[in-house]
């Protein structure tokens, strides 16, 4: 596809960029481009372009803002040490975000058109890659129904787009195990559901018991599935692992209800070839409880693009707390070893850099 480029015509200047570099957060700066297909049910993709970072015009009846007609994706780009910058399997994103998009009645876009926007967007803000420890360039291509028609179907125009933001700890500051608090009150999704996509409205669901959780002092929520004896599900928006004493690596199964996350898959890779035991499979709060007090299970961590490899320290059900299991050696390992592919120190021995 060809992409029309606009450069900003004001930039952020150097010294700017290299003051936001110094702690990025999450989230809150944005680069000076962003990339731009729009769609009409007539005439398909159409109108690639990289243009200035800045608001969207939308009429107020526009699907999106009535019926969350909307997917989105997470990726990042790193900066390697010879300069080059990488981004981390972004085919499975365009993939992901296909399937997401059939899910919620949007138009598929082709991988190739997907994968060139990262590209488009990465080459006209690569100034704003930063090369820290646990950094990189987070990008957010999502989605969205811009028709204006109140009548519930799908729309027949549609807006792609791609934004750009520096990135550091998700949780901000430095890694540290994370404290979970256990939704007793509310699910994030049913079978049937929207929970394998990407879309919006299950992080809106989301965050009255992430509300909870913070009034915890907890730092995201776990979601269960209590039509299979509270087998776990997801965090807010994050897939979790748990690590036992046996080597073994246990992660809840795809059934529909959780995101197929991309770093999810990478950590089951890397745990195959270390030698670990992999295990997708329902697994219930009351064994992940036992397993941690009776020393059977001896890590747990969350993972996510946004998250990367995160510990996950205590966990609180109601007035009972769970106990820590700290930052085990595993999780360091794979994290590293993670990393290292995205950042370029550690060989790339499946291809998933680009
Ligand atoms: C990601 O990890 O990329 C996510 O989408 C999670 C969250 C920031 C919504």
């Amino acid at each position: 596809m060809k992409f029309d480029v606009v450069p900003h015509p004001n930039p952020t200047d150097s010294a700017q960029i290299a003051e936001v570099l110094k702690d990025p957060g999450f989230g809150t700066h944005f680069t000076d481009h962003t990339a731009v297909i729009d769609w009409t049910a007539a005439g398909g993709w159409q109108n690639a372009r990289v243009e200035a970072y800045g608001p969207i015009t939308l009429d107020p009846a526009a699907a999106v803002l009535h019926y969350a007609q909307e997917v989105f994706e997470g990726t990042k780009a790193y900066r390697h040490s010879d300069g080059g910058i990488w981004t981390f399997r972004p085919f499975a994103n365009a993939a992901r975000m296909n399937s997401s998009a059939r899910r919620l009645a949007l138009p598929e876009l082709e991988e190739q058109a997907f994968v060139e926007s990262l590209e488009q967007l990465v080459s006209a803000d690569r100034q704003w890659v930063p090369s820290g420890e646990g950094e990189a360039l987070y990008l957010r291509p999502f989605m969205f129904a811009s028709e204006a028609f109140l009548g519930v179907r799908p729309a027949k125009e549609v807006s792609y787009r791609v934004i750009a933001s520096p990135a550091g700890n998700y949780f901000g500051g430095e890694l540290k195990p994370v404290k979970i608090w256990v939704s007793r009150d509310y699910v994030r999704a049913a079978p049937g559901g929207t929970g394998a996509a990407k879309t919006g409205g299950n992080y809106a669901g989301s965050l009255l018991p992430q509300q909870q959780a913070a009034e915890k002092g907890c730092d995201q929520v776990l979601f269960l599935d209590p039509l299979h004896d509270n087998a776990i599900e997801e965090l807010g928006g994050m897939n979790v692992f748990l690590v036992t004493a046996d080597g073994r690596i246990i992660t809840p199964e795809l059934t529909g209800t959780i995101l197929e996350g991309i770093t999810r898959d990478s950590v089951l890779q890397l745990a195959r070839d270390r030698g670990l035991t992999v295990e997708e499979r329902r697994i219930t709060l009351d064994e992940w409880e036992a397993g941690v007090e009776d020393g059977t299970i001896t890590e747990v961590f969350a993972c996510g693009t946004a998250a990367v490899i995160t510990p996950i320290g205590e966990l609180l059900d109601g007035e009972k707390t769970i106990a820590s299991t700290g930052t085990g050696e595993v999780t360091q390992s794979i994290r590293e070893e993670l990393l290292g592919i995205q950042t370029g120190t550690v060989e790339d021995r499946y291809g998933w850099m680009h």
